[in-house]
């Protein structure tokens, strides 16, 4: 009776759980909130919207949304909250490489800052968005890179995640529980689209042009996650107990979607078979090579699945772009092109910080 009434405690707890997500008007945000809302959390939203003309549908709003650069936030603001999911960012290796500094200073001093100030606020869990990219060029291309892999990053993009993970990981404490979420690329629907993702760029470009352009020789390994799975292995490891995250890097994707990027162009001409695949050449063989290795995440979350194969995920984009009529004029506009929007809105993303 006892053991009941605590499970039902604990299961009252997770429902009630006040989570403030940064982030949340990007690409994978949108699906997060959703996901938390469903389960009963309570969320806050907080962003700059630099994304918002990426809009294609409508999204469920968080209970409560601060505009507000990740920067700029102080104790006071995390105060009461169980978990940060810390999604903001700059996420765009191009970005990193042609503005470095708004790169560090975002996704490294910002992450660094709200990481102490959620400890100091007492916030007891910190999901951390990071990435797969920080595996670089990977050597074991046969069973993949496990979380202890040497990191390579090529990018400051990458460096920038490898450094916040470092500060997080000095911060541990039993009264703080960072965890590193190492993501796959993402690709699928959301409803904050973006074309500048590898799955998502040969899609929409077929639909739009009959083309699928491939930069590299085609041959780099990539692991691919729908943005929504994203999201489901965020909620998970808020609901996991402590001890089996506890300051821990995850990678978070499956094995059995690690492709070779010219899989993933011939797998968008079986979809569209009108479509010619092009190899342009412009970045010549693509240092970015990481094929990489998830057990860890299945044997922390055995129940986990993922909603979406890369197939599932790939024809679903495919009915929805169609059904918005996606043309020739989206795919050339700057509306789902990051970086495009990002160097048009440098200014206002310095000044945010001042
Ligand atoms: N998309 C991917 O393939 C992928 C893969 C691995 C990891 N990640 C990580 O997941 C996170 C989310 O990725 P995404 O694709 O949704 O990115 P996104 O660029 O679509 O969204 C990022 C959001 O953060 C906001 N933002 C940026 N700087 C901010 C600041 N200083 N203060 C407040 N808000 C700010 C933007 O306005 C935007 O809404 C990022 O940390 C990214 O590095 C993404």
């Amino acid at each position: 009776m006892e053991q009941r009434k605590s499970r039902l405690e604990n299961m009252e707890k997770i429902k009630k759980m006040k989570i403030f997500v940064t982030g949340h008007n990007g690409y994978i945000g949108p699906h997060l909130v959703e996901l938390l809302k469903e389960k009963g959390h309570q969320v806050t939203g907080c962003d700059i919207n630099l994304f918002l003309e990426s809009a294609i549908s409508k999204v469920v709003p968080p209970d409560k949304e601060l505009i507000k650069d990740i920067r700029n936030l102080t104790v006071k603001d995390l105060e009461g909250y169980d978990c940060v999911m810390h999604l903001a960012a700059i996420s765009n290796d191009p970005m990193g490489n042609v503005n470095p500094d708004i790169t560090y200073s975002i996704n490294k001093e910002g992450s660094i800052h709200l990481a102490h100030i959620a400890k100091q606020a007492g916030v007891g869990r910190f999901l951390f968005s990071s990435s797969c990219s920080i595996y670089g060029k990977g050597k074991d291309q046969t069973t993949g890179l496990d979380e202890t892999a040497e990191l390579n990053p090529l990018t400051p993009y990458a460096i920038s995640k490898i450094e916040t993970e470092k500060t997080l990981n000095a911060l541990a404490d039993k009264n703080f529980c960072p965890v590193y979420l190492r993501n796959s690329t993402a690709y699928g629907f959301s409803p904050m689209f973006r074309i500048d993702l590898v799955v998502n760029n040969f899609l929409a470009c077929a639909l739009a042009k009959g083309e699928i352009r491939i930069m590299s020789d085609g041959k780099p390994w990539r692991p691919l996650v729908h943005c929504r799975d994203i999201a489901h292995a965020f909620v998970a490891l808020l609901e996991t107990p402590v001890d089996l995250v506890y300051n821990k890097a995850i990678n978070i994707g499956a094995n059995s979607e690690n492709y070779q990027v010219k899989e993933v162009a011939d797998k968008v001409q079986q979809l569209m078979p009108k479509a010619s695949i092009m190899f342009t050449g412009e970045v010549g063989a693509d240092p970015r090579d990481y094929k990489v290795n998830f057990n860890l995440l299945y044997q922390i979350l055995p129940h986990f699945k993922l909603e979406y194969t890369l197939y599932k995920g790939m024809n679903d984009l495919f009915d929805r772009l169609k059904k918005i009529n996606f043309s020739e004029a989206d795919f050339n506009a700057d509306r789902f092109v990051r970086l495009k929007l990002l160097q048009k809105k440098l200014n206002t993303i310095a000044s945010f910080s001042e």
